[in-house]
């Protein structure tokens, strides 16, 4: 009976720790039980090497790749031993980067100064044009479909790591405002800067990006997620915090339509750009998945006579993630990101506007080996969401749609929520941020470049599985000055990065 006592006792102790501490929020939101999720976790490798996955198998983020991210975020520094697990010599699609014979030296430990390669807004002379100072920057996610802690960390990181927020199409809460500079994200319900009946109000819009450390305005078309659909915040979710934020009525369903109702074409698309960016004075972009390819050339058409243009494209693949959509809109619905992107990219090359523009990837970049295929395709920046998620303690548990997120990072929920505390989750975050920068930046030394934007087509090369190689130049197509910068823009960034 003593015994029983003492085990007893010793629980409560247990289960007072966990609801106290604040490090761990899977054990702060279940106290005692969370600890069965780690004794699973430590021996899940060797049961999964018998009877369930491989290390690579699991999606959207293999085990592998999440744990990349989890020691990054902890200061773990990624190595591992033995070697690799992968099949490489029969694997399809796999990816290889060809290093230099003569490397660059190895960068320095903690050496993450990797900023964007264009100056975004120089080419349309935007009055608050600037250099991104971080290659690697945060997605879109609004307070809603995350947490205000989970924003909240996401903002102090993104300041730590000296890199961009995106607010996501909810509007800009006060959990965006600790220390990051922003991009705003205009979707189809014009949240935080609406009339009362939902039509677009400029004059709110500029007082909204004034009040906050706004340096970049996106305009959303579509994601790849649910490309072609708006979305949908249950009445539930919708308290007098997120009512007031995304200036609508308090516990009603808010569905944000499918479409623009500022604009319905490219032409009227690119006045609305001009007029924010001439009111603004910031450089605005558009963000969209790769569906109809008529939309691109139309939009290239329409900026070839060098009056009107976005300042920067944003490509999400169609493997990007969501709050809440559709099944079939998140598996079968517009190009996954390579497909997508390329097609973009080729178009706007073609017609020597490719200089102008700043491109930014989304779609599981947030792992070197995609990031840097992505780079070398073109795109100027990588913008990511999940991983982010992953580095301020997301399991993968996927219920970000039904808000019951256990990690308190995909929900509404004050207790699921308090367990995420953004005093401890910020530096993973910005951990996390500097250690992708810094193995870009080692991938391109050992390429023998300066700056990951500076590997070609040429030094990536694709495994096809028969002991055959395809380079990326000719898989997508690409001549050899194609996915680089001008010899300008690389002249004043060899400048920024020797200063
Ligand atoms: C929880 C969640 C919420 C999101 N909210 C938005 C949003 O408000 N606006 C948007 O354009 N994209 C949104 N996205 C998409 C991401 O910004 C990003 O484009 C996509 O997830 C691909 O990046 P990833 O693979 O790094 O997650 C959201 C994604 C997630 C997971």
């Amino acid at each position: 009976m003593v015994w029983l006592g003492i085990f007893a006792a010793v629980l409560v102790l247990i289960a007072l720790y966990d609801v106290l501490q604040r490090r761990n929020s899977i054990l702060r939101n279940f106290p005692l039980i969370g600890h069965l999720r780690f004794i699973l976790e430590g021996v899940g490798p060797e049961l999964r090497q018998y009877i369930v996955t491989s290390n690579d198998e699991e999606r959207p983020f293999s085990r592998d790749q999440r744990a990349w991210v989890y020691g990054s975020a902890k200061g773990l520094g990624g190595y591992v031993g033995f070697g690799t697990d992968n099949e490489l010599e029969l694997a399809t699609n796999y990816v290889v980067v060809k290093h230099a014979a003569f490397p660059l030296p190895r960068p320095a430990a903690g050496d993450d100064v990797v900023p964007c390669a264009k100056v975004l807004g120089a080419a349309r002379q935007r009055r608050q044009a600037f250099r991104p100072a971080s290659l690697v920057n945060v997605s879109a996610m609004s307070f809603g479909s995350l947490s205000a802690n989970a924003i909240r960390a996401i903002d102090e990181g993104c300041a730590q790591a000296g890199c961009l927020h995106n607010v996501g199409e909810g509007g800009l809460s006060s959990y965006h405002r600790h220390g990051a500079d922003l991009i705003y994200q205009i979707g189809t319900g014009y949240f935080g800067c609406r009339t009362p009946d939902g039509r677009f109000d400029l004059a709110r819009l500029v007082d909204l990006v004034q009040s906050a450390s706004v340096r970049a305005i996106e305009v959303k078309l579509s994601q790849g997620a649910k490309p072609g659909l708006g979305g949908v915040l249950k009445a539930a979710k919708v308290t007098s915090e997120i009512a007031a934020i995304r200036g609508i009525p308090e516990g009603v369903d808010c569905i944000s339509p499918s479409a623009h109702t500022a604009f319905n074409d490219v032409d009227s698309m690119l006045d609305f750009v001009e007029t924010i960016a001439d009111a603004t004075g910031l450089p605005v972009g558009i963000k969209s998945a790769v569906g109809e390819q008529r939309f691109w050339d139309d939009l290239v058409a329409a900026m070839s006579s060098g009056d009107r243009g976005v300042d920067f494209v944003t490509v999400d693949g169609g493997e990007g993630g969501t709050g809440a959509a559709p099944m079939t809109f998140c598996d079968h619905v517009a190009f996954p990101f390579r497909v997508g992107f390329s097609r973009v990219y080729r178009t706007f090359a073609k017609a020597e506007l490719a200089d102008r523009v700043v491109f930014v990837g989304s779609g599981k970049l947030g792992l070197p080996d995609n990031a840097l295929v992505a780079l070398v395709l073109g795109c100027d920046l990588v913008h990511v969401a999940r991983e982010a998620m992953l580095s301020i303690g997301c399991i993968q548990a996927q219920r970000c749609a039904s808000g019951h997120c256990p990690a308190g990072v995909a929900t509404q929920s004050g207790w699921l929520s308090r367990g995420l505390d953004p005093a401890v989750k910020s530096p993973q975050l910005a951990a996390y941020v500097r250690a992708l920068r810094h193995e870009l930046l080692q991938l391109a030394h050992a390429c023998g470049v300066e700056h990951p934007a500076l590997v070609t087509t040429e030094q990536v090369e694709v495994l096809d599985g028969r002991y055959g190689t395809v380079p990326v130049s000719e898989l997508f197509d690409y001549p050899p000055e194609w996915g680089l910068p001008s010899r300008e823009q690389a002249e004043q960034l060899h400048r920024v990065l020797v200063a």
